[in-house]
């Protein structure tokens, strides 16, 4: 088993070494978390009015006019402002939804449940939510998920999604790396699952990363309103703390494919739809009401989480993603603050198979060989605890399985 990583990194000293050399610019940083603070009051009060009067709060984009570039200019500044997009119909409804019953049988036929008593304990990242019956499966190698990582519709919908991003001479926004991640399955009636607020990709580093210091520079400065969420500019540059907890890879989103209907109430995804957000959260832990050694709580190797304690203002806009059909999409910005329902209130599963945007780049490159061997072994992927399960699975993909654009997504 694997050592906490989180115990060998106190970074107190560094968090304090990093306030204090913001010093200087205390007063500039007072009057722009001011600012930033009423920006997203107002950001989350009008989610809430837009909310109560049924309007769509999450944009959405049909998948064919993905494909027939018809996106109007008005939808990419709305995902830009907010972070998040709903593509509906990236599979067809019957696809999905028989991936979800073929899924079902590869967990069955191999005995999952039963396998997971046994191993339980190992992921303790996550150990809580093993209290009741799996809700999240620890497999990366069915042929739904390799099927749907490869499709080429999705690799589509990804490459629009990456262009709204400034990439020139940092990654390729039409090349997918694989990042293979787990399935949920969630089933009614689970209260096991929920997941508070939180950012992925980092916690501390956010503050005390070179990388991550120079992807908020503006911030750091004051002037948050010139700092861009979409500009790729050193943010290959960011370094996390490894941790079980933590991606490897740069994801320009978060995303999942609907396996069955889900919506509000149905213990699913939910947003903050902000961009600028993560500028808000990044001043308020250099308020004076903080502890000099302390960010509001982030917790080196974990996620970073938003609280009421800390982040009220922000907590405000938290809404869930509206109703999607089998074959739709969610993306998120991987900033963006996010969250799973407590519970799952719904009549039905509620699943999706987890599959992130990392675009072809040296990082992401480097992070394919070992992807590659876990995958011929049928093993966990390499950023994920090292279950397993699938090793000695009937019915796992293999090479074979591999299209021609798999197989480049994979690094084969
Ligand atoms: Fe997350």
């Amino acid at each position: 088993m694997r050592p906490d990583p989180t115990d060998q990194f106190d970074v107190a000293d560094q968090i304090v070494a990093f306030k204090r050399s913001l010093a200087p610019r205390r007063a500039v940083l007072r009057r722009a978390y001011v600012e930033v603070k009423n920006h997203i009051s107002r950001a989350a009060e009008a989610i809430l009015a837009d909310s109560a009067a049924g309007r769509p709060i999450v944009p959405e984009v049909d998948y064919r006019h993905i494909k027939d570039g018809h996106v109007s200019d008005a939808t990419r500044a709305a995902i830009r402002k907010t972070g998040c997009v709903v593509v509906r119909g990236v599979f067809p409804a019957s696809v999905a939804s028989a991936w979800f019953d073929e899924l079902g049988e590869y967990l069955d036929t191999n005995r999952y449940e039963a396998r997971e008593v046994e191993k339980r304990g190992l992921d303790k990242y996550f150990a809580a939510l093993k209290a009741g019956r799996p809700q999240i499966f620890n497999v990366y190698w069915s042929k739904p998920q390799v099927r749907a990582r490869q499709d080429a519709k999705l690799a589509e919908t990804r490459g629009f999604l990456n262009h709204l991003w400034r990439h020139a001479g940092l990654f390729d926004p039409d090349r997918e790396c694989t990042y293979a991640d787990r399935v949920r399955r969630r089933q009614p009636g689970d209260e096991t699952l929920g997941l508070s607020p939180h950012m992925d990709a980092g916690t501390v580093e956010r503050w005390i990363d070179p990388g991550y210091q120079r992807v908020y520079r503006h911030v750091f400065a004051g002037d948050w309103r010139a700092y861009d969420p979409f500009d790729g500019t050193h943010r290959l540059d960011t370094r996390e703390i490894p941790s079980p907890a933590v991606c490897s890879m740069f994801r320009t989103y978060q995303s999942w494919t609907a396996l069955t209907r889900q919506g509000p109430g149905d213990g699913t995804l939910r947003l903050i739809p902000i961009a600028a957000g993560i500028c808000y959260v990044l001043l308020r832990a250099l308020e004076d009401d903080v502890p000099e050694t302390d960010l509001c709580g982030a917790a080196p190797g974990r996620a970073l989480g938003v609280s009421a304690e800390w982040h009220q203002e922000m907590m405000a806009g938290l809404v869930s993603i509206p109703e999607v059909q089998p074959g739709d999409t969610v993306f998120w910005h991987t900033d963006i603050c996010h969250a799973v329902g407590d519970k799952h209130a719904g009549r039905d599963y509620a699943s999706v198979i987890y599959i992130g945007s990392a675009p072809d780049c040296p990082k992401n490159r480097a992070y394919l060989p070992r992807q590659k061997e876990a995958f011929v072994a049928g093993r966990s992927a390499p950023d994920f605890a090292a279950m397993d399960f699938e090793v000695d699975f009937a019915g796992r993909a293999t090479t074979g399985d591999l299209t021609p654009l798999g197989l480049a997504q994979m690094g084969f």
